[in-house]
């Protein structure tokens, strides 16, 4: 049912969030399948909830900020079990990459566990346009210069905790990077809704990793994150 690769157009239309329903999106995404592991970064801070990292280019100070849930969700081998989200491993490997810092944006609510209940939760937020709570204290965000924004696509758009995310810190005048993992919408329309929410910033064009393609997309996002143009 869900693809990793192929007509990005096809996908989107193929996409359905639980078999009865069907939900087209927007679609750029890039995809392609290197060889690779999963990867994350040392250190912790837990006051902040930020993954310490270091940056080794010294342009810029860097952080990675994403939401990601582990449970039922499509895998490899169709709906699976997930134990680490698709967009936390994508996380790791841009935060390995420019030994950047990440902030794991985690919901004072769990969403469910069930793929079904937890499209029907996601469709009921996006409709209440909501702000789920987020558990951890928020990052101090002032002393870096680009921060990376990812998510899972959920019908189309960011899971509504992002907007919880982007509304709470002070984003202005940062770069932000837009990043996501999905089922075949590409980025959807998150490199939009972030502009719209973040309008005093500078925004670099996003990428998107198919979830099934993850475990393999080590070298494609190292390539990428390194690429970027962040100074
Ligand atoms: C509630 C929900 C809604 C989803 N909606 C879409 C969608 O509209 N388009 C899409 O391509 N994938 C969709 N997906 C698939 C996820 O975007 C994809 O599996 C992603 O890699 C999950 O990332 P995560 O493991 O970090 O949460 C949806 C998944 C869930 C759970």
């Amino acid at each position: 049912m869900l693809l990793a690769a192929g007509s990005v157009a096809a996908a989107s239309l193929l996409f359905a969030c639980g078999n009865p329903r069907g939900e087209s999106n927007d679609a750029s995404t890039s995809e392609s399948a290197p060889s690779a592991q999963a990867s994350s970064s040392e250190g912790s801070n837990p006051a902040q909830g930020v993954k310490d990292g270091s940056w080794q280019g010294g342009q810029a100070k860097v952080l990675v900020a994403y939401y990601s849930r582990a449970g039922e969700n499509y895998g490899t081998n169709g709906i699976e079990r997930i134990e680490v989200g698709h967009t936390k491993v994508m996380s790791g490997y841009i935060a390995e990459a420019l030994g950047a810092d990440e902030y794991e944006i985690v919901p004072t609510q769990p969403y469910p566990d069930s793929y079904d209940a937890c499209c029907d939760q996601a469709k009921e937020e996006q409709t209440q346009d909501a702000r789920p709570a987020i558990a951890d204290p928020l990052p101090d965000v002032s002393s870096y210069d680009v921060v990376f924004v990812g998510c899972p696509i959920w019908w189309g758009d960011e899971p509504m905790i992002i907007r919880t995310f982007v509304e709470g810190v002070d984003l202005s005048g940062k770069t932000i990077v837009p990043f996501t993992t999905h089922g075949g919408s590409g980025l959807g329309r998150v490199p939009s809704n972030l502009q719209a929410a973040i309008p005093n910033a500078r925004f670099v064009d996003g990428h998107a990793v198919a979830g099934t393609s993850v475990d393999d997309a080590r070298d494609e996002v190292t390539s990428w994150a390194k690429g970027l143009e962040l100074a």
